[in-house]
C-alpha cells in the first residue's frame, strides 16, 4: 500500500557528508529547490560546517564573487541568478541587534542564509529552512539535519539529493 504524499508531512531529513566538498555539494543542489524570499538557518558549532555550505549555495547561484564568513560584516550581499544574502548572528548580543539587521526587508530580494540564525529562538518566523550541523564519527564526517517549519519545504527539497 502506498501513502498518498498529501496525507503525510515530513518534517526533518538527516545527511551525512564525508567531505567538506560534499557538504558544498549539497549546498549548490539545495539552489535548485530555494526560491527568492526563502530563510535558511544554518546551525550548530564553530567549524561545524555552515560557511562551507553557504560558499556551496553561492556557487550554486553563480556567484563568482567569494564568499567570506559573515562575522564581522553582518550582511554579505552577493548577485547571481537570485541574491544571496549572508548573515551571522554569532557576534549578537541581543536580539535588537538582530532585528536592526532588517532581515526581512533583505530577504525580499533573494535567497537568506543566517549563521547561528537560532541564536534568538522566536526572530525568525516560520517558514523556514533549519539546516543542523554536527560533528560526526570521522574527522570530515558532518551529520546535517534539515528541518522543515513551514509547510511547503519537503516537497520542494528531498528529490534534490536523490542518487
Ligand atoms: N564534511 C564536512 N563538511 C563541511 N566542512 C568540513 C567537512 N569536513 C571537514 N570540514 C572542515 O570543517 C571546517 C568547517 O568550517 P566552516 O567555516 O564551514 O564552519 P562554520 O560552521 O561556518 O563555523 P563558524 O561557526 O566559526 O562560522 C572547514 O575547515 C572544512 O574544511
Ligand atoms: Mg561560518
Amino acid at each position: 500500500m502506498v501513502v498518498p504524499a498529501t496525507a503525510v508531512e515530513v518534517r526533518s531529513l538527516d545527511l551525512v557528508t564525508r567531505s567538506a566538498a560534499a557538504t558544498a555539494d549539497v549546498g549548490a543542489a539545495l539552489v535548485h529547490g530555494l526560491r527568492r524570499g526563502d530563510i535558511v538557518l544554518l546551525t550548530g558549532g564553530i567549524g561545524s560546517g555552515k560557511t562551507v555550505l553557504a560558499k556551496g549555495v553561492a556557487r550554486g547561484l553563480g556567484i563568482e564573487e567569494t564568499v567570506v564568513s559573515p562575522s564581522f560584516l553582518l550582511h554579505g550581499i552577493y548577485r547571481g541568478r537570485l541574491t544571496l544574502n549572508h548573515f551571522d548572528f554569532y557576534r549578537l548580543n541581543d536580539p535588537a541587534e538582530a532585528a536592526e539587521l532588517g532581515i526581512e526587508e533583505a530577504a525580499e530580494s533573494g535567497v537568506t542564509l543566517i549563521e547561528w540564525g537560532d541564536r534568538f529562538p522566536g526572530l525568525i518566523e516560520p517558514p523556514f529552512l533549519e539546516i543542523h550541523f554536527e560533528l560526526g564519527d570521522g574527522p570530515d564526517d558532518r551529520d546535517l539535519t534539515f528541518r522543515f517549519a513551514g509547510d511547503e519545504w519537503w516537497h520542494r527539497l528531498p528529490r534534490l539529493f536523490a542518487a
